[in-house]
């Protein structure tokens, strides 16, 4: 297959996540990586891709905006050249939740608490929107720890593994 990963990343997880995959997968095909903001959706539809990972960060309760933007962009290029993907996957990486903070005192706060308790609903409806043969498949969650306010946090220990599944899962 002919493979495209878009990422965002601010700290370089996500960066690292599409990396790793794109090793894992170029033994068995034709993979390509990139930023989402070094690429527009048009350029890599013109390269004709059988499937598309993507991932990216939550920020303040949601996807970031980077990426949303991006598969949102892509979805609205397929539909318009009536084409659909042959597969299409997703991963997130998340920070720690702090359960004080679903009662802050700030408003806004406890709003961005309740909305990261439905961040994989965003997802969904984010993949929902872009046309695709199967079903897609589990979206990969990976924690991100230690992190402080500079960034500088770690992907959790297990993320290896929890990517060599994801990609095993998503070549089947
Ligand atoms: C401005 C900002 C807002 C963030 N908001 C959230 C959030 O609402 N929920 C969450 O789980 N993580 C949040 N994080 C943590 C990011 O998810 C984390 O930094 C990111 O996953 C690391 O990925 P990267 O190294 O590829 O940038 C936030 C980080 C930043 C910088």
């Amino acid at each position: 297959m002919k493979i495209w990963i878009i990422y965002d990343s601010k700290f370089g997880s996500n960066k690292h996540v599409a990396t790793l995959m794109q090793e894992l997968l170029s033994p068995n095909h034709e993979v390509q990586v990139a930023y989402a903001k070094r690429i527009s959706p048009k350029a890599v539809l013109a390269t004709d891709p059988d499937a598309l990972l993507f991932g990216g960060p939550r920020r303040i309760g949601n996807i970031s905006y980077t990426i949303r933007s991006w598969v949102k962009r892509y979805a609205k290029t397929l539909q318009r050249k009536q084409r659909r993907m042959k597969k299409i996957a997703a991963w997130e990486t998340r920070g720690e939740m702090k359960p004080e903070t679903a009662n802050a005192e700030s408003k806004m706060e406890r709003n961005i608490y309740e909305k990261n308790l439905k961040t994989r609903e965003l997802w969904v409806n984010l993949i929902e929107k872009v046309p695709v043969e199967q079903l897609p498949q589990e979206l990969l969650s990976l924690n991100i720890i230690n992190e402080t306010s500079l960034g500088n946090g770690q992907l959790e220990p297990e993320y290896e593994s929890k990517v060599r599944a994801f990609i095993q899962e998503f070549e089947a």
